[in-house]
């Protein structure tokens, strides 16, 4: 069978497209042929450089994937043959609270990812794909929306009326807007672009701030805020929009510290604004797979669609992950398999 590598670390120009043995679903296990792959930005993290904890090259990548199952292992009971099934991101967090264990098997970085025809998995890692949903939209959920889920509503506990600020319209922004204005609550969406910022309007922004032609944004929330501030920041930016975040939130709210568009390195921003509004800032990492079960409850319940920005064909994954490179998307990026 096919799959893509990461050959060597550097640009999407470094995967390759190479042929593998087919799997064989171990006990408990299944194989899943794929049939959608979606990227995140953690995909060009892992292939732009090694990462404590991610295999080294050649590595599958992608956390995210959907498809249908064409074979179980001996011991397996959750699925049958012809199940649609998506793969959650720490493929042993079931429930409960997280463990630092789950971080041996993330796929695309502790173990081999989802790009590539056919994956074998442990029956416990998949949750089943509603009927209405397509494997592309079902693709999109892994990563980004259990993220955007865990951070609002698990840990946030987000209320109606509540206000929120999602930075940026990739692919958690997107999700984070889509879920909390079906919650009812008030969205600030940033963005670089007056484009994508209409088309966040469309999709419920309450008010929306261009971070570029406006670099004092956190001002112009406080203002649009009437001072109060926002109850919950999607804060995925890391060390260059921290400071500004905290000069956001309101008293008593919720910082979810999700991203690191802007790097690694230490904020250079004093954590005292957080003192001082008795605010809180809560480490996410992605979620269990009874978060990705929630996640899908609702999504179903309130017929929500994830926003898929392009969908590339699978021979054509390097342009993909090159389009993710651009940051020209809105929403998430999909490949799909035949
Ligand atoms: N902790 C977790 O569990 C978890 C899970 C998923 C993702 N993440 C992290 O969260 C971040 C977002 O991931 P993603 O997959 O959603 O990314 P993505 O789809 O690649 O999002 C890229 C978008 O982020 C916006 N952006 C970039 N730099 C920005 C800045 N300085 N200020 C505000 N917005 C900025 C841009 O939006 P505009 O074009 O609109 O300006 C850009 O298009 C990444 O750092 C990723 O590693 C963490």
């Amino acid at each position: 069978m096919k799959a893509w590598q990461i050959a060597a670390h550097g640009s999407p120009a470094d995967l390759r497209f190479a042929e593998v043995p087919t799997p064989e679903p171990a006990a408990n296990e299944v194989l899943v042929r794929v049939r959608a792959v979606s990227l995140n930005y953690r995909d060009l993290i892992a292939l732009a450089a090694p990462r404590p904890g991610n295999l080294p090259p050649p590595l599958v990548p992608c956390s995210d994937g959907a498809g249908e199952i064409v074979a179980v292992g001996t011991g397996v009971t959750r699925w049958k043959v012809g199940d649609r099934v998506a793969g959650i991101f720490f493929r042993d967090w079931i429930d409960g609270p997280f463990d630092l264990k789950y971080h041996g098997a993330a796929g695309g970085g502790s173990v081999h990812g989802w790009l590539r025809e056919s994956v074998a998995w442990p029956e416990h890692g998949l949750v089943a794909v509603p009927a209405a949903w397509s494997f592309e939209e079902a693709a999109t959920l892994p990563c980004a929306a259990v993220t955007a889920w865990q951070a609002l509503f698990t840990r946030g506990a987000l209320r109606r009326g509540a206000t929120v600020l999602v930075l940026g319209t990739g692919g958690v922004s997107i999700f984070a807007l889509q879920l909390a204005t079906a919650a009812g609550a008030r969205i600030i969406v940033t963005s670089s672009s007056d484009e994508k910022l209409a088309r966040a309007r469309t999709l419920g922004a309450w008010a929306t701030v261009n971070y570029r032609t406006t670099p004092d944004w956190d001002k112009e929330v406080w203002r649009l805020t009437e001072k109060r501030g926002v109850d919950h920041v999607v804060e995925v930016g890391g060390p260059g929009t921290l400071g500004r975040s905290m000069n956001t939130v309101a008293a008593g709210g919720q910082i979810a510290l999700i991203g690191v568009l802007t790097g690694f390195d230490a904020p250079d921003a004093s954590l005292f604004p957080l003192l001082a509004r008795n605010a809180r800032l809560d480490g996410i990492y992605v979620g269990s797979r009874a978060h990705f079960e929630s996640l899908n409850a609702f999504l179903t319940q309130r017929q929500i669609r994830p926003i898929i920005d392009r969908t590339f064909v699978f021979d054509d994954a390097p342009a993909a992950f090159a389009h993710l490179q651009s940051a020209a998307h809105f929403g998430k990026i999909v490949i799909s398999l035949p």
